[in-house]
């Protein structure tokens, strides 16, 4: 068999071709790159070759140790692939440390792999542990809607996933876990694959600021079908956003949470803010770090767990602040759904209750009895 008559180099070459004919891909942007099965590349076996010199990836990956790839080669143009797989693809192979590769097939003019190459082979590391091995496409486009709203949107995860999932009831359904963002970064090395990858643990897309988006996928449909439903949904955003400022009507929280109970998904609270929180109730409370505890006390907080911080959004809570002024504390925040709620839900929640005895070696406990918190100030003034 000849190697672009295999099933996947076909399915490869028709992404490339459809990418392009969304008008994703000027001159060489973005890139692609898929992970092969063992049984495929054995078929391949007499057509590679076995004389290429080892080149350095320009990271580790020792998840992928010995596993081969089809990739597009850097500077080639989208547009072409169809007409010449051989001179813009390539097949590769990693070392058993998963830190060099070599060429088994194409690239017949020169060139090399793709310069993302670091951030394809880290976001496949990650995806194959998280999904058990069955992620094996990963996509790199230069959306234009997505990317017009990485110059207005704050650059958050909460508030891409939340945008986007309004704009098209299907969103949350394709994409439930949310999408990542990625402020700007220089493209084509190991920093911004590290960066993404993070992000590639909790989401199958990541958004590049000013750049376009990254999208993982079991299949070259479900792949490019993802990239597709939010560059879609992102169009729908701008047009909205040329025509008014604010909306009329939208798909609600509460909307939401009704398609995910109907869908069976889980949509993680975090996304499901309340827009409107001016009238927000406030609380604030102090307390006391033992002495010499507080590096360790910030400490604590810098990784705090993301379960804590998923019951602390699903309260309501907003705007988390903790001061300190020597061994004092000053805690500060805003109750999307009111104190009393904020209250409850922590009351009832057993990760807080873990979170609350895994500080109290560090604390100097001075609870309030009746809520088991720290105890609560009493507002004085408020300047809206
Ligand atoms: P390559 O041509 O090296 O794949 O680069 C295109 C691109 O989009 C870089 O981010
Ligand atoms: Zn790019």
């Amino acid at each position: 068999m000849r190697v672009t008559d295999a099933e996947f180099v076909q399915g490869f070459i028709r992404l490339c071709s459809d990418g392009y004919a969304q008008g994703w891909h000027e001159r060489n942007g973005g890139n692609l790159s898929y992970r092969i099965r063992e049984s495929e590349l054995s078929t391949l076996r007499p057509r590679l070759r076995t004389d290429g010199v080892w080149q350095s990836i320009g990271t580790a990956v020792p998840g992928l140790s010995g596993e081969a790839f089809l990739v597009s080669g850097s500077g080639k143009f989208m547009r072409n692939v169809a007409l010449d797989p051989e001179a813009c693809l390539a097949i590769i192979e990693l070392d058993p440390a998963g830190e060099n590769y070599r060429l088994l097939w194409g690239l017949r003019d020169g060139g090399k792999p793709t310069s993302e190459l670091p951030t394809h082979l880290m976001n496949h590391e990650v995806k194959k542990r998280a999904t058990n091995g069955r992620h094996r496409v990963i996509y790199h486009a230069h959306t234009p809607n997505l990317i017009a709203l990485t110059f207005v949107l704050p650059l958050k995860d909460e508030v891409f996933t939340r945008e986007l999932w309004e704009m098209a009831t299907e969103c949350p359904v394709v994409f439930p876990d949310g999408i990542g963002v990625v402020g700007w970064m220089v493209p084509g090395g190991r920093e911004i694959a590290v960066e993404t990858s993070r992000l590639m643990e909790r989401y199958d897309a990541v958004v590049w600021a000013h750049h376009g988006l990254f999208c993982s996928g079991e299949s070259f449909d479900l792949c490019f079908g993802l990239m597709h439903t939010i560059e879609k949904s992102a169009e729908i955003l701008v047009k909205v956003l040329s025509v008014r400022s604010d909306r009329l009507q939208t798909i609600r929280p509460q909307d939401f949470r009704a398609l995910a109970a109907d869908f069976r998904l889980s949509l993680p609270e975090r996304f499901l803010y309340e827009k409107e929180s001016k009238c927000a109730e406030r609380l604030a409370w102090r307390g006391r770090v033992k002495a010499g505890c507080m590096a360790e006390y910030r400490r604590r907080h810098a990784e705090l767990w993301p379960e804590m911080a998923e019951v602390l959004w699903a309260a309501g809570i907003r705007n988390y602040s903790i001061f300190a002024s020597g061994e004092e504390l000053f805690g500060y925040y805003e109750c999307e759904r009111g104190v009393a709620y904020a209250e409850k839900v922590q009351a009832e929640s057993p990760v807080v209750k873990r979170w609350n005895a895994y500080m109290q070696d560090i604390l100097e406990l001075r609870m309030d009895p009746e809520t088991g918190a720290q105890p609560k100030l009493t507002q004085v003034f408020r300047l809206d």
